[in-house]
């Protein structure tokens, strides 16, 4: 998603820009561009299409700087990947930075006579020509209070006024925005990687306030022009987590980062051995009534809440739907004050998700947000968040957010279990324990990366592969197609392993890779029995199963195990599993594994 950058205060403003674009670039973007308020009043701007080294080299052909500026990654919503398209956006005296989406822009170019004043494809030119439109050169609140009156969508803008060299104008509404005032002056932007360089210290932005961004302090503003002061949050985790340490990607420093990530999000949700919610503001009657669960999310988080759902079905015996956040926003929800709505986000600003809370909100549905990022918008429209701590994630392929978020359901099934007598102290205590041992096992499949490797190596070549499992592993079968795709481009389809001869099997044929899950024993039969369907018509069999499994002969071509016995807990070791296929397969083809193309971290857009 774009990424957003201001800086106003005693230092020299270009590199501080260009570094933070630097930090932003995991956000993924397709070309970058800053503005500078020149001493003399004017504004520079340079922008440029691709990677935030061409802006560089351009900016080094410039010696224009200043103490105050604004910076941008565009990823393309309106019009393409051009310079004309790249942000900032200059109209007359006023010069922006967007991130989201204005709906009604064409309505507003039509009813703005705006046409001959256009040079890009984009939505936000058209904020900059509205703005510029109303402000008569004395009154920059005015024409921010006007304009956004008339938008519908999302944006969080940053603004700067001709004339005007110390000050950076902000406001946002659902697209995320952060500042901090530091001793070295004060900084926004699109999320704390770009600000903690300069301070650990940081607020939301709140949405529909204005915010002025001056060298020395900065002013919000709320609707009716009244100073407010704003929830000041501390990170907790500095600029060497949020670096590679040594690993020569973020993905796979983050796949080792999960059983540290683990044990920091369980550890404190316990007491006595047992989960407590205490801290979280969740008592047991939070755990007590609700007749059914409703779980909304996007992509790999989705796909966490696939395995919540297998796990706390068998154990709390009330239902649990997982939807799509985007199929769920435009659905008629059948929900209400007895569902409890699980929103699971890593970064807490999908659109889609946070829309959906909206929704499930507005059915009388109590929420509790998943998130591994404080202070998002999902974490602070939610009635109850149980936060992960994974971290800082980096790379675009999520790993170390999905087991946290497994680990958090898990949490939340004992959880229930116990409040509703399901689950005695004893049996409460030894689930947990269960988890624990995970975080051995994926320490263990860690050690065989060398055998992983070789076993990705048939799908390095493939154009398709498959999937296959039943119950719990059909659900993680899900999440390991996903990072299959998304990394290194191989179309890959997850699979039942019962359905596949009603009509895909028709897809199998000679050397197609297909990764098979027999980690669950009441269907382990039935499962070798679908290998067995695929493998007669040739296909290469990567099976995965616990330690103890017998493997029938000539059932596969390549085994891996995971050192599991609880079937319920072979979820966190497994995907491990599968997010090192992917990213072998990926480092294999020679493609960006932290920056696939297409992708963005965070998708602030629908
Ligand atoms: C996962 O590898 C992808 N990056 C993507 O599916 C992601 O999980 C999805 O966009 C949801 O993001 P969120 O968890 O920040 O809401």
């Amino acid at each position: 998603m774009c990424g957003i950058i201001g800086y106003t205060g005693p230092d020299k403003v270009k590199n501080i820009l260009l570094e933070g674009l630097a930090q932003l670039e995991y956000r993924g973007y397709d070309s970058a561009g800053i503005a500078i308020a020149r001493e003399d009043g004017s504004i520079y701007v340079e922008k440029q299409t691709g990677q935030t080294a061409n802006l560089k080299a351009a900016c080094e052909q410039s010696d224009a700087d200043g103490h105050c500026g604004i910076g941008h990654t565009r990823w393309a919503t309106h019009g393409g990947v051009t310079r004309l398209n790249t942000h900032p956006h200059r109209a007359g005296k006023v010069t922006l930075i967007h991130n989201g989406i204005i709906e009604n822009y064409h309505e507003l170019i039509e009813e703005y006579q705006l046409q001959d004043q256009l040079v890009s494809e984009t939505d936000s030119e058209v904020a900059a020509a509205l703005l510029n439109r109303f402000y008569d050169g004395t009154n920059p609140k005015e024409a921010i209070k006007k304009t956004v009156a008339l938008l519908e969508g999302s944006f969080a803008f940053c603004i700067l006024f001709e004339g005007l060299t110390d000050r950076i104008y902000c406001i946002r509404s659902v697209s995320p925005l952060v500042a901090s005032s530091t001793e070295h002056g004060s900084l926004v932007a699109s999320d704390i990687t770009a600000v903690i360089k300069y301070s650990r210290k940081y607020f939301v932005v709140p949405e529909h306030q204005l915010m002025i961004l001056y060298p020395d302090h900065i002013d919000l503003l709320n609707e009716e022009g009244i100073k407010t002061e704003p929830e000041i949050l501390e990170v907790n985790w500095d600029v060497e987590s949020a670096q590679k340490m040594g690993f020569p990607h973020y993905m796979m420093k983050e796949i080792h980062e999960q059983p540290e990530a683990i044990r920091k999000t369980i550890a404190p949700r316990l007491k006595n051995g047992v989960p407590s919610f205490e801290d979280e503001g969740m008592d047991d009657s939070v755990f007590a009534s609700f007749t059914n669960i409703n779980v909304v999310a996007c992509g790999t988080a989705m796909y966490a809440g696939m395995v919540g759902k297998a796990v706390i079905e068998p154990i709390v015996k009330i239902p649990v739907t997982v939807q799509i956040a985007s199929e769920f926003r435009y659905s008629t929800p059948l929900i209400n004050e007895n569902t409890l709505t699980i929103v699971v986000s890593q970064s807490g600003e999908t659109i889609d998700t946070l829309a959906a809370l909206r929704l499930a909100r507005s059915c009388g549905s109590k929420t509790l947000a998943i998130v591994n990022v404080k202070g998002s918008s999902i974490a602070r429209e939610s009635d109850y968040v149980l936060y992960t701590h994974a971290g800082p994630e980096i790379a675009v392929a999520s790993t170390k957010a999905y087991s946290v978020q497994l680990s958090a359901f898990y949490l939340l099934a004992c959880k229930i279990a116990m409040v509703r007598g399901i689950f005695d102290h004893a049996q409460a205590k030894d689930f947990i324990n269960n988890l624990y041992q995970c975080i051995d096992a994926i320490s263990g499949i860690l050690e065989q990366k060398d055998q992983i490797r070789e076993a990705a190596k048939c799908l390095e070549n493939a154009e398709h592969a498959y999937y296959i499992g039943r119950g719990l592993d059909y659900a993680f079968s899900m999440e390991g197609a996903l990072k299959l795709k998304e990394i290194s481009y191989v179309h890959a389809e997850a699979y039942a392993a019962g359905e596949l001869k009603h009509g895909t099997i028709a897809l199998i044929e000679k050397n197609i890779p297909v990764v098979a899950f027999a980690t669950q024993d009441s269907v382990y039969n039935k499962t070798i029995s679908n290998i067995r369907e695929v493998k007669a018509r040739g296909a290469y069999v990567l099976l995965i199963t616990k330690e103890n499994a017998e493997i029938p002969a000539g059932v596969c071509d390549m085994h891996l195990t995971v050192p599991i016995e609880n079937d319920l807990f072979t979820g966190l070791p497994t995907v491990v599993i599968l997010q090192l296929l992917a990213y072998y397969t990926s480092l294999s083809k020679g493609l960006d594994v932290d920056k696939p193309r297409n992708l963005a971290k965070s998708v602030t857009v629908e």
